[in-house]
């Protein structure tokens, strides 16, 4: 069967780091911008590992300069994610990227995005909502700033605030008081852990943070007592495991512990991560969770529905999105 056009749900996916190579190269040409050493002769992403990866990422991003440009990268990312099945997206955005922290800016990067977001639902019926995210290598300051943000733009369309970048800098504990602040705006909370570092990343993350959802999680499987933990706290994980066999995380699919984590009864959702670095789609996530681990339509539709129950969504739009997954 055509795993493409059954209906999805994506719970993780970068704003930027969705952005299609050729609409980098373009805007890149249009303000005369050197992107020397981010692609390789093919015209695809290239990076050495994760950390440059981050820096590929960044690099890219510096063609994103205004409002206009988010609409833009906007429409271009939901029409893709439209046409693999995704009915329902959150999306990572950072006000570090979009006005560099300023809370007005900010304002008016959101506003473009959303429009261009609203658009995308009458054109294709996809739905996006907004996670504020922090960037960790950019530091506590830097994400208390960022939580600001989120908190003064908080409702119905920012449901979350979260936090990726490099795993390895600092604790999670140093990031206590943006996501405090975050938590009491009335955000929903998630952060990227246990994708470099092990279980106790992971352990520390739900501990000092209170993420309801973890960013990969994927290493927890290391620890069968944070496996229960996990479970009895009904912590969802957004594994995307592309990523991580494109990142070498794991060196195949076949290693790759999403099928042991929902065999020890976590709940576990799939997404792309950043599809175009690490060559991916969500009907390419399927397909190759199909031919390893034997994963069916069935399988597919209850991961989608521990999806949607997971979205920081309001009811109302939960309802519609599992209406859609149970027709
Ligand atoms: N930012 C974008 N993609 C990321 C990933 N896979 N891990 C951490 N931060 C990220
Ligand atoms: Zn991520």
């Amino acid at each position: 069967m055509s795993f493409q056009t059954q209906n999805k749900v994506e719970l993780h996916l970068h704003h930027e780091g969705a952005a299609p190579p050729d609409f980098i190269r373009a805007l890149a040409k249009e303000k005369s911008i050197s992107l020397e050493g981010i692609f390789d002769e093919n015209g695809a992403y290239s990076y050495k590992d994760f950390w440059d990866f981050l820096k590929v990422y960044e690099a890219a991003t510096e063609c994103l300069k205004t409002p206009r440009d988010y609409a833009r990268l906007t429409t271009a990312v939901l029409e893709n994610c439209a046409q693999h099945g995704v009915i329902y997206a959150e999306s990572f955005i950072s006000p570090d990227f979009c006005g560099g922290g300023d809370p007005v800016a900010w304002g008016e990067y959101l506003h473009a995005i959303q429009e261009a977001a609203d658009k995308a639902e009458k054109d294709h019926g996809i739905v996006l909502r907004g996670i504020v995210t922090a960037v960790r290598h950019f530091g506590a300051d830097k994400a208390k700033q960022t939580s600001l943000c989120a908190a003064q733009t908080a409702g119905d369309w920012i449901v979350g605030f979260g936090m990726g970048g490099d795993e390895k800098f600092g604790t999670p504990g140093d990031f206590a008081y943006a996501f405090d602040q975050a938590r009491e705006s009335g955000l929903r909370l998630t952060s990227h852990a246990g994708e470099w570092s092990g279980p106790e990343e992971v352990r520390a993350t739900i501990r000092d943070l209170k993420a309801e959802r973890i960013g990969h999680g994927v290493r927890a499987i290391e620890d069968a007592d944070l496996i229960r933990e996990i479970i009895d706290r009904d912590v969802v994980l957004e594994v995307c495991p592309g990523s991580n066999y494109a990142l070498g995380v794991y060196p195949e699919w076949s290693a790759h512990p999403i099928q042991r984590l929902r065999d020890a009864g976590v709940k576990v959702t799939v997404s792309t991560d950043d599809p175009p670095f690490f060559h991916t789609t969500m009907t390419h996530e399927y397909e190759m969770l199909a031919k390893t681990f034997g994963w069916d339509e069935d399988v597919f539709k209850e991961v989608n529905i521990v999806a949607a129950n997971a979205a920081f969504c309001d009811d109302e739009t939960r309802a519609r999105i599992l209406k859609k997954l149970e027709a």
